[in-house]
């Protein structure tokens, strides 16, 4: 049978994606190929939320449909996700060599349209339809696969799209309105992972605060979104439930205190903050002030102090003052994030800020993110040699990916840990003392504990 290459860029919603494809090739009999050299199909999934995002998958088709393809002309090449949403056929007009072209809707296509234009049924496939229903298409899953010595983690999506719009963000257009899958079925999905050994579910979506918020009613004060935490944390067998992306408008009591009730829900979250100005939050199109995001980090941390918290933070917002930066440098540091992605801004087509007068300089988007991730660097390293010395729990995941002869786990604040250890602590609970922190790594070891 063929084999096929895929490569990802972008979001762990994109990886998911292209597990999900992958596996329903292995499915029909398709090989993976471990590089685009060796494969039949070379396959992109594609990140539009920043410019350069887009930039590295163009170019790198433009590779392909250059040199490679004169190598071996016979090789099939393909565009999916959220830049083949968004720029559709004029994919194939600006690189005539591309032979297929599927949408965020159309994933669960991807290996039919394969076996078509291998079979030499159609020429060119371009599909980016809206279609009913697809939100419950990813589902498939590559445990155990070539890539995976053992699955002890896996990412389940939830829901598609988000309503949002925030003035800055693509993702609307790309990934459509918000559709949420049944709470039943995410729950089978769960099961099925948890009997195949997974210990660590993460809940996915671009807003999974807003999960079920049209179709689910609220029950008991809990919404849709801690209704379906509930049903996943009655699985028995699955150790830490994470989430990704929620937004800092879903943080109503109800999910605040399921943190409290709730064990297998670990003490971390991601909430994205944007910026500390209320001024730009309000440009951005947020939903919320500086002042309620603090709040919300104050309630989380009244509940675990010790809660692990990143963020996103853009800067060069379209009219971004000085002042309104300084807002966001005094939040970091107020916050104290364990760490924080810190975007330039790009301007996304379509999209009402690309729109909005004083557009900043390159120079000084730069210096601006240069001096935040200085800040957010200093806090993160400070963080973690707080926490040298201390004995904390891991989930072990598997080798370690900065040095194979040594194992890795994370913390259920969301800490990465390397510690010496054999393959049957894999899928493991344990504890480990952590004996010394790196910036963005800490070094356990399981050895000293066992002797207290
Ligand atoms: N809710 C989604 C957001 C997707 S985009 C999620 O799952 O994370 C991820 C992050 O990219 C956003 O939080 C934002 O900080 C950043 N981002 C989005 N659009 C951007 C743009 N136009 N320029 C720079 N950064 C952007
Ligand atoms: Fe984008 Fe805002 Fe939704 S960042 S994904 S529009 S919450």
């Amino acid at each position: 049978m063929p084999s096929v290459f895929l490569k990802t860029y972008g979001c762990q919603m994109n990886e998911r994606d292209s597990e999900a494809v992958a596996a329903q090739l292995v499915a029909k009999g398709y090989a993976l190929a471990a590089s685009e050299a060796v494969a039949d199909v070379v396959l992109l999934n594609t990140c539009s939320v920043r410019d350069n995002a887009e930039q590295k998958a163009l170019s790198k088709m433009e590779n392909l449909a250059g040199q490679f393809r004169k190598q071996r002309p016979g090789v099939l090449l393909g565009f999916l996700g959220c830049m083949a949403q968004s720029r559709g056929r004029e994919l194939i007009d600006q690189l005539p060599d591309v032979d297929l072209v599927v949408g965020t809707q159309k994933f669960h296509r991807v290996a039919d349209y394969v076996d078509d234009l291998l079979a030499g049924r159609r020429d060119k496939i371009v599909d980016t339809e809206e279609e009913r229903g697809s939100e419950a298409t990813i589902k498939e899953h590559l445990l155990n696969g070539a890539a995976k010595a053992k699955a002890v983690t896996a990412f389940v999506s939830i829901m598609q799209g988000c309503n949002q719009y925030c003035t800055f963000c693509i993702v609307p257009y790309t990934r459509g309105l918000e559709r949420s899958r049944m709470i039943e079925d995410i729950v089978a999905e769960c099961r099925e992972l948890v009997a195949r050994g997974v210990k660590e579910i993460t809940l996915l979506g671009q807003i999974v605060t807003s999960f079920g918020k049209r179709d689910i009613p609220e029950r008991e004060g809990k919404s849709a979104f801690v209704q379906l935490l509930d049903a996943v944390h009655a699985i028995e067998g699955l150790e830490r439930i994470r989430f990704t992306s929620p937004h800092p408008k879903g943080y109503g009591p109800d999910l605040v205190e399921a943190y409290a009730r709730l064990p297998k829900l670990v003490e971390s979250a991601h909430l994205p903050v944007q910026s500390g100005s209320d001024r730009v939050l309000k440009l951005m199109h947020r939903g919320y002030t500086r002042a309620r995001f603090l709040e919300i980090i104050r309630q989380l941390r009244a509940v675990h102090p010790e809660m692990g918290l990143t963020t996103d933070i853009i800067v060069g917002f379209p009219g971004e003052t000085d002042a309104d930066f300084a807002e966001t440098l005094s939040l970091a540091r107020e916050v104290e994030f364990d760490n924080a992605f810190v975007f330039k801004y790009s301007p996304r087509r379509d999209t009402p800020a690309a729109a909005m007068p004083n557009q900043l300089p390159e120079e000084l988007i730069e210096a601006r993110h240069a001096q935040l991730l200085a800040v957010i660097n200093e806090i993160a390293e400070r963080k973690n040699k707080a926490c040298e010395g201390r004995v904390l729990q891991i989930l072990v995941e598997g080798p370690s990916r900065k040095n194979a002869a040594r194992l890795e786990g994370r913390t259920r604040a969301n800490k990465i840990v390397v510690f010496e250890g054999s393959e049957r602590h894999i899928g493991q609970l344990m504890d480990v003392k952590i004996t010394h922190a790196a910036p963005f790594t800490l070094y356990g070891d399981p050895a000293i504990l066992n002797l207290n």
